[in-house]
């Protein structure tokens, strides 16, 4: 097992207040509170439907809350009245299909946030090596994603979130297109990566072994709502709700 971080000071901090959100009058978040600190991770557990990947888009910003309140750090990055744009908010994202551009290179998947931000070729170059090599990619950069396994590809889409070093990370399902083995190795990489940049994150999987390599803090939703919560003591875990 991965050891979690030890939560010192590098990210930022999450702070989910009373959040709500309802589609044509059905309720599917209802009074969310989450504590994220700066440089833990917090995973979301729960069956199908109940909420998760909502709950992911209203802290990327990819949609409004209807009640409550999104902090990150001091900044009020969301509430009924404010919702700031994504690509304001310092994030990197992972999703369970990879959403890389299968036609371009490795490099130019993992460049594409930074040629989005300005950052100059020299820089680019410098930045998209590094990130990777901490996924372990440096000798695949200039071959296109169709000719990658669903790992490989997986670490792309990994090093383009972080190139751009953000300040929190949302993954959603990263690894359950992958077989049980490779979920296995890449669940540890993440945890090991996490540790080693200190950033906050919050990884939403079905699967609780995942969850619980990865996680300071592991919370479980139903219909919307947090039904659990529990949080990493040494090598095991306190129920705290
Ligand atoms: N844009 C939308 N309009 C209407 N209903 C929506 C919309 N997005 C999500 N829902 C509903 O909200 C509920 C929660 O969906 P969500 O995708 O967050 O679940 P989930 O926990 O991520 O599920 P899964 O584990 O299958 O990915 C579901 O009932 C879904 O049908
Ligand atoms: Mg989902």
């Amino acid at each position: 097992m991965a050891s979690p971080r030890s939560g010192a000071a590098a990210g930022t901090s999450i702070s989910v207040r009373g959040l709500g959100l309802s589609f044509d009058a059905q309720a599917v978040l209802s009074d969310i509170d989450l504590e994220v600190p700066g440089g833990t991770t917090l995973a979301l557990l729960g069956p199908s439907g109940c909420g998760k990947s909502t709950l992911l888009k209203l802290l990327a910003g990819l949609q409004q809350p209807g009640a409550g309140s999104i902090r990150f750090g001091d900044q009020l990055v969301a509430d009924a009245q404010t919702c700031v744009a994504p690509e304001r908010r310092g994030l990197g994202m992972v999703f369970q299909d990879y959403a890389l551009w299968p036609h371009m290179t490795v490099a130019g998947n993992v460049s594409f946030p930074l040629e989005m931000g300005g950052v100059a070729k020299s820089e680019r170059e410098h930045r998209v090596a590094a990130a990777l090599a901490r996924v372990g990619l440096g000798h695949v950069s200039k071959r296109r994603i169709s000719a990658l396994s669903g790992g490989q590809q997986q670490r792309v889409a990994l090093a383009r979130a972080i190139v751009a070093e953000p300040r929190i990370l949302l993954f959603d399902e990263p690894l359950s297109n992958l077989d049980r083995d490779l979920r296995v190795s890449l669940c540890r990489e993440i945890g090991d990566l996490l540790a080693q940049l200190g950033t906050t994150a919050v990884y939403v999987t079905h699967d609780r072994d995942e969850a619980e390599t990865l996680a300071h803090q592991v919370v479980t939703m139903q219909q919307g709502r947090v039904v659990r919560a529990m949080q990493r003591s040494g090598n095991q875990y306190n129920e705290t709700l």
